[in-house]
């Protein structure tokens, strides 16, 4: 028998149909093999680690850096992926796993799997639609997307594009009150849950490829929707952004970036929000144990991506002394290098009750928009799935440290 599995690895229904135990990711598999004996291939690769380098063909130089760059020598970003490596799955056999079921909730959201959509600001510089095809793509598959305050479209917009599709909003916290209150009001208005304030950007790292480039979307007034649609920040200008692009650009970058905030300033975004708060950018347990003891629901252990503090430790590496110190306490989340389904396994193996992904959703926009959010999406959640069952797991719950082991 080849891999496929037999019967069962080649289900009646080619799509993820939503039954007792939740969509079969799984599915997707077949579909592919099902779609090739007419002659039709996936879109574009299934390799979500090969999605980079085709990206690279596909955008221009400034794009393409802004998404694949990170902070100086780069150092941080390539710690998160050999923090994958380091730690490899220990598959399990006879378990009975043939069905499993990936769904969860976090924060009251309900999930189909146990991943989330990463804020990912200036989403238009890779594709047209921007956030619109990112909302769509995940709406259709019941993944929650966070919005990103740094939208080349409005929340507004975003909500109207992601319809009943679950959604939270990240927070880049303005440094004017009034602003940063408005902001929150039409976010909540528009449908967004949670709230996720990002702490570890309040200023930009030195990013070598961006300055090379002299690259930075902001000051052109790309990913500026939100501000600039905002009464409150229109208010505080002699001119609209329509008319004088460079002075609004020069009110805004100002208020977002430049400024850190204290632990002391929470009490300000809790009394402004009506839901849940996560925290994103935590690496220190220190600061995990700070985030709960200031009522907070929720932490993402990040750093961002590598593209903040260069020479900074790898994410996952914190990852199991954060869930130490708070896991039964507040929701620990997880980004920063997850590429593939097993390295999902790993993170939520480790302590984290979901993971964010990041760039390999903006290749996917860059390679098709909607369609291109979609096909990374689900094959994520397929190889998920696959990787769950193939090492003996049934339910992302069943998973712990005694699932891996170090290489
Ligand atoms: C192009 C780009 C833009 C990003 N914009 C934001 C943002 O606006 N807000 C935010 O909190 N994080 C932002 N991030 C960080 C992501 O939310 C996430 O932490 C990071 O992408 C995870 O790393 P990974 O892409 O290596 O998986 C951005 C990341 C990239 C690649």
């Amino acid at each position: 028998m080849g891999e496929s599995g037999g019967p069962a690895g080649i289900p009646g229904t080619a799509q993820e149909a939503q039954g007792a135990q939740g969509a079969n990711f799984g599915a997707y598999q077949s579909e592919i093999y099902l779609n090739g004996l007419g002659g039709q291939l996936p879109p574009f690769t299934t390799d979500l680690t090969a999605l980079e380098a085709s990206a690279r063909e596909r955008l221009e130089d400034g794009p393409f850096w802004y998404v694949a760059g990170a902070a100086g020598s780069g150092a941080t970003d390539r710690a998160n992926r050999e923090a994958f490596d380091r730690r490899r799955i220990v598959p399990r056999m006879l378990r009975d796993a043939t069905v499993r079921d990936l769904r969860t909730t976090v924060l009251g959201t309900e999930m189909p799997a146990p991943v989330l959509l990463a804020p990912i600001g200036v989403q238009s510089i890779v594709h047209p639609d921007g956030e619109l095809a990112t909302a769509r793509a995940a709406s259709a598959l019941g993944v929650p997307m966070i919005l990103s305050t740094a939208s080349s479209h409005t929340v507004e917009e975003v909500a109207r594009a992601s319809g009943d599709g679950p959604r939270w909003y990240q927070l880049y916290w303005p440094n004017e009150d009034d602003v940063c209150v408005s902001i929150l009001r039409r976010a909540g208005a528009a449908g967004f849950t949670t709230l996720v304030v990002t702490l570890d950007t309040w200023t930009l790292a030195w990013r070598p490829h961006d300055l090379d480039l002299s690259y930075l979307p902001f000051i052109r007034g790309v990913g500026t929707a939100i501000p600039f649609s905002d009464p409150a920040f229109r208010a505080g200008l002699d001119k609209s952004p329509e008319e004088d692009l460079i002075s609004a650009v020069l009110r805004w970058v100002p208020m977002f970036t430049g400024t850190d905030r204290s632990w002391d300033r929470l009490p300000f975004l809790r009394d402004h929000w009506d839901g849940p708060i996560v925290l994103k950018g935590v690496q220190h347990p220190d600061d995990a144990r700070r985030a709960a003891d200031a009522g907070m629901d929720g932490i993402v252990v990040s750093n961002h991506g590598g593209r903040q503090v260069d020479g900074a430790v790898a994410s996952l590496d914190m990852l199991p002394e954060i869930a130490e110190a708070v896991g039964d306490r507040i929701e620990v989340l997880f980004d920063s290098g997850v590429r593939t389904g097993a390295d999902v396994v790993k993170a939520l193996a480790l302590g984290a009750r979901a993971v964010l992904v990041g760039r390999p959703f903006a290749y996917g926009l860059a390679h098709g928009g909607e369609e291109g959010v979609r096909h990374v999406l689900r094959s994520l959640l397929a190889d998920l799935d696959l990787t769950l069952g193939l090492s003996g797991h049934r339910t992302p719950s069943e998973l712990s440290p005694e699932a891996l082991r170090h290489a």
